[in-house]
Parts: structure tokens; C-alpha cells; sequence
């Protein structure tokens, strides 16, 4: 069996910089067309110049003949200021990222205060028509990380939206039906969201199978299988504000197995195949295209992509780890059996 697809864009990535960009970046330039690429470097890019430097050196790490496109995000921090985004917008920066200070990976340049010192420059995306890209957590420490997302819904997201219409907004890896009917209830083309293979394929049980898992462990969160299952309802409706968004997010295998561990899974390898699987075994592949080709550059106002790919059923075996010079790094799936292959037509 096979299926033909129009190519998939990844509209959330982190590709990292030095050593791990060169191990990784293959990974998704072999998959898909272009890459939503998240600026959570250390430290942050959160200037135009800083974007551009960080594409060039993406670009420079690619094979000479490769088309695949970095698309490039501004990090948000309490002192980015109107004219930056100005600026970022005529140089092709196409997004900008909203980390809550000390929610994730690198985020502790993150925002404070998103209705304070920022406001004026969310008043500029939105006349810019430049989509804010949310991590969906609260911080608070008094709130379990189970609720994060929810909590965030209610106390900032909601607000925002409502102050602030006109802003398009992507809410990024979502976890929770909550979010699915948050999204669902918004204006269609102004609010949608990333899906992760992770938070359709696993729940919370799968951190502690048999013992931890680290290489599960990711922001936000698995949650339980009921908000599981409401993610995957949400993206075989065929409702256009779900897009794939892979969130792969390598660490080194020394990284993720310590006394304290990085949130993050690699799955740029293995996505296409496991959000097929997905779609096939919910008995919903013909809405699997637009899922993964067409809702995505429609949100961005960008074409889709010209070329095809060719889903075949062909058993592969997901590699334990990847090596590299710089270390190893081990992918989703690790060691598992997976049905589809995708190839280049
Ligand atoms: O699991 C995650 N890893 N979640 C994030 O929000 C950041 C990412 C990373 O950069 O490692
Ligand atoms: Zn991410």
C-alpha cells in the first residue's frame, strides 16, 4: 500500500546550533519542505540579526543541493521593543516566540509580564499581521504541571485573545482537551495549534513504564489518555486550526539520562511515520494531508509545497540511537517497529 502526499512542513522545531545543528538538521531536511525554527538557543535570538546569522548558519549545514527552508521565529523577551518587529518582518522573520520566563528549556529570558511591557509590541505584531507562538504554561510553582496549560488558558491566553483580537496566535504542542476546545472555540484563521506525535501516540503512563523513561520526558508534559484522545479527535475532524507541529527537541543521551534531565524528545526521524500510524489507525487517513501539507501554510499565508511524498507500508526499524562525533542521541521510538516509510518520490 502506498499514499501520496503533498511534502510536510514542521511549523515547530528546534534545531539547536554548533555540533547538535549539524547532527540534526538532516533529520528534518530530509522530511520536510520547511521548518518553523524555535529561538531558544543559548543565548536567545531574540534580534533580527540575530535570526538572520542563526539562518545562515543552518543553511551553511545543510548539503549544497538541499531546499529545505528554515522559516525563523524572534524570541519575546520583557525588552523587545515595537520597531524590532518592524524590522524582523521586512527581513522574512516569520513569527514570534512567547516563552513564560522559567517555563522550558532556555526560557529564563522569557517574559515576565505578558500584559505589561510587552503590550505594545503585541499591538505591532497584530498591524504586522506576525503570528505570536505561545508556550501554553504557567509557572507558578503552587500549580501542579499536570494544570499548567489549562491554568494558562484561563488566566492569559483568554485575556489576551480578548484584548487583542487581531493578533494571530499559534498555541503551540497542546496536551489537553482543554486546549482543543479552547481552540475550537476561537476565530478560524486567527487561533490554532501544533500537535506533537508525542501527545497523540503517548500518555502520562508512558514515563513510567516499567521504570522512568527520560527519552518521554518533554514540556509541556504527557497528560492522561482522555486528553489524549480528545488531541486526536481534534486532528481527524479535519478542522483547518490543527497543524503538525513536531516539537522534536534533541538532547544528548548524557543530557536526558542524569539526575536531571532535559525536556525533549528527537522524533524528526520518525514524526511522518507516527502521525501516519496515527491517522491510520483512527480510520482517518484521508485527513492526514492537510493535517500535515495544507493547514499549516494556510494559517502563515504561504503556498504549500509543489513536491509529493510516498507513504509506503513498509516495516522499518527505528535505529536505537543516532551517533554522532559530538554524542548520541536517541529518537522516539527507540528500537521499535513502525510501519509506514516515508520517501521522496
Ligand atoms: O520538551 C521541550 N523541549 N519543551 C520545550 O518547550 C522546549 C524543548 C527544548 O528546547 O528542549
Ligand atoms: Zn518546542
Amino acid at each position: 500500500m502506498e499514499l501520496q502526499v503533498t511534502k510536510p512542513d514542521d511549523w515547530h522545531l528546534h534545531l539547536r546550533d554548533g555540533d547538535l545543528l549539524e547532527a540534526v538538521v538532516l533529520h528534518s531536511a530530509k522530511h520536510f519542505g520547511r521548518a518553523i525554527v524555535m529561538p531558544n538557543l543559548k543565548p536567545p535570538v531574540t534580534t533580527t540579526v540575530a535570526a538572520m546569522a542563526y539562518r545562515d548558519s543552518i543553511l551553511k549545514a545543510l548539503p549544497p543541493d538541499s531546499i529545505f527552508k528554515p522559516l525563523m521565529t524572534l524570541y519575546l523577551t520583557d525588552n523587545t521593543r515595537p520597531s524590532e518587529i518592524k524590522l524582523a518582518r521586512n527581513s522574512g522573520v516569520v513569527a514570534v516566540k512567547f516563552y513564560p520566563a522559567g517555563a522550558t528549556t532556555n526560557s529564563q529570558d522569557g517574559v515576565t509580564d505578558i500584559f505589561g511591557k510587552c503590550f505594545p509590541v503585541l499591538e505591532q505584531m497584530a498591524e504586522q499581521n506576525m503570528p505570536l507562538l505561545v508556550h501554553g504554561e504557567v509557572t507558578d510553582s503552587s500549580v501542579d504541571i499536570f494544570d499548567r496549560e489549562k491554568v494558562f488558558i484561563e488566566t492569559i491566553l483568554e485575556p489576551l485573545i480578548k484584548k487583542l483580537p487581531q493578533l494571530k496566535v499559534v498555541m503551540e504542542h497542546i496536551t489537553t482537551m482543554d486546549a482543543v476546545r479552547f481552540v475550537e472555540s476561537c476565530r478560524e484563521g486567527y487561533v490554532a495549534a501544533t500537535v506533537t506525535p508525542q501527545h497523540l501516540l503517548l500518555n502520562r503512563n508512558a514515563l513510567f513504564q516499567g521504570g522512568f523513561r527520560p527519552h518521554n520526558y518533554c514540556l509541556p508534559v504527557l497528560k492522561r489518555e482522555v486528553h489524549r484522545q480528545a488531541i486526536i479527535s481534534a486532528v481527524i475532524s479535519g478542522s483547518k486550526r490543527f497543524f503538525l507541529g513536531t516539537d522534536s527537541a534533541p538532547h544528548y543521551r548524557t543530557r536526558k539520562e542524569c539526575s536531571c534531565g532535559c525536556a525533549g524528545i528527537f522524533n524528526a526521524s520518525v514524526a511522518i511515520s507516527l502521525y501516519t500510524k496515527v491517522f491510520e489507525e483512527a480510520g482517518a487517513l484521508d485527513k492526514l494531508e492537510a493535517f500535515m501539507s495544507f493547514n499549516g501554510p494556510e494559517f502563515y499565508g504561504l503556498p504549500r509545497n509543489s513536491t509529493k511524498i510516498v507513504l509506503k507500508k513498509s516495516p522499518w526499524r527505528v535505529p536505537e540511537s543516532y551517533a554522532f562525533a559530538s554524542g548520541e542521541i536517541v529518537p522516539m521510538f527507540t528500537g521499535e517497529m513502525l510501519e509506514w516509510l516515508p520517501c521522496d518520490i
